[in-house]
């Protein structure tokens, strides 16, 4: 029997989860799990390289299991766990380490960008893409869905992958299984409120269990041009437009695309059926996010359980790498 495909992300918990992290990752890889052995953690040791306060780190890590859960996670069919809980990572990034070389890692996108905006360039930070090769490769991993800020990751993954199965692979015998990003392309960026990508660092979130009241206040706020309510506006290049058709039908869509060629209408009545729909879209979540509290124990029973699990794999893959390389 072939082994079923294994799927695998990870989401940092460096802060409240937001709309960008549901449609770019979360939905897709809710969608995935039925399709396979899905694995999904919560990247704690990558959340180091930003966030040095531990309480804050163990509080949001929680409230990830949570909402991840709460957005349909379904821990009978997806292990869900803590990255730290499978310390192998690190081991295998060290020696993931020793065959990346320092050139592809400067050329980065996100490493160049978290330094040009303020962060310290620490070694934790550059070596980033290496601890997420080991994340994805600890599990020989066939799929890992992702926003299309973390390609470039992958493709390095790939590339640390290729360099071990050629350093230490013998004839026709691989070491390590090369994965698969899997992008959607409707969701691959999805915009903040100030039009670029959304992001816990840039402060333009629309956070998936923010309360009615800051949701209301950050779609008031999506940033838009000064074009009178009279006049006709274009569809194509607005934020407000790109969020409705994540989450209304293609009918709605294409009403709210005539009104704004139409004029007539301002960007404030816009941003009402954009916050609307918003609201009703996540209100089966909130509902089972509601439940999900209520059982004290849940949290750390999932928690556990698939920590069970992605150690008995990460345990099988270090035995062949450590045999491979020597150790
Ligand atoms: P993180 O925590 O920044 O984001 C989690 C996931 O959400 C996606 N995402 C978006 N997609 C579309 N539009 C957006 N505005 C948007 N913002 C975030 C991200 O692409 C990501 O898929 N390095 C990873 C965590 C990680 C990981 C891994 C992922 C660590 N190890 C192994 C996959 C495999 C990160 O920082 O994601």
């Amino acid at each position: 029997m072939k082994n079923p495909v294994r799927i695998l992300s990870g989401i940092q918990p460096s802060g409240i989860l937001h709309i960008g992290n549901y449609f770019g990752m979360m939905r897709p890889a809710i969608a995935l799990q039925e399709e396979g052995e899905a694995l999904y953690f919560i990247a704690d040791y990558h959340a180091l390289t930003s966030l040095r306060d531990p309480i804050a780190l163990r509080e949001n890590s929680r409230r990830v299991a949570l909402d991840f859960l709460a957005c349909g996670l379904n821990p009978d069919k997806a292990a869900l766990f803590l990255q730290s809980e499978v310390p192998q990572v690190t081991e295998l990034a060290w020696i993931l380490s020793t065959v990346t070389p320092v050139s592809r890692l400067e050329l980065a996108h996100s490493y160049k960008d978290k330094v040009a905006r303020g962060a310290a360039a620490a070694a934790g930070l550059f070596i980033y893409p290496v601890l997420m090769a080991a994340d994805i490769l600890i599990y020989d991993s066939d799929i890992v869905p992702v926003g299309k800020d973390q390609k470039q990751h992958i493709e390095i993954t790939r590339d640390i992958a290729a360099r071990i199965n050629e350093t230490f692979g013998s004839a026709g015998k691989a070491v390590l299984k090369l994965p698969e990003p899997r992008i959607q392309a409707q969701t691959e960026v999805v915009p903040g409120i100030d039009g670029q990508k959304m992001s816990k660092s840039y402060g333009n979130t629309i956070d998936i269990f923010g309360d009615e009241k800051e949701t209301r206040k950050r779609v008031m706020s999506i940033v838009t041009d000064s074009t009178p309510v009279e006049a006709p506006k274009n569809p194509d290049v607005s934020t407000i437009v790109q969020l409705y058709a994540l989450v209304a039908s293609k009918d709605e869509v294409e009403k709210m695309r005539e009104q704004f060629r139409k004029g007539g209408r301002g960007y404030g009545d816009f941003k009402k059926q954009l916050f609307e729909k918003l609201w009703d879209y996540f209100a089966p979540m909130r509902k089972r996010r509601d439940e999900i509290l209520r059982d004290k124990n849940y949290i750390n029973d999932v928690l556990g359980r698939g920590a069970g699990r992605a150690n008995g794999i990460a345990h099988e893959v270090m035995k062949r790498v450590r045999g491979a390389v020597g150790l």
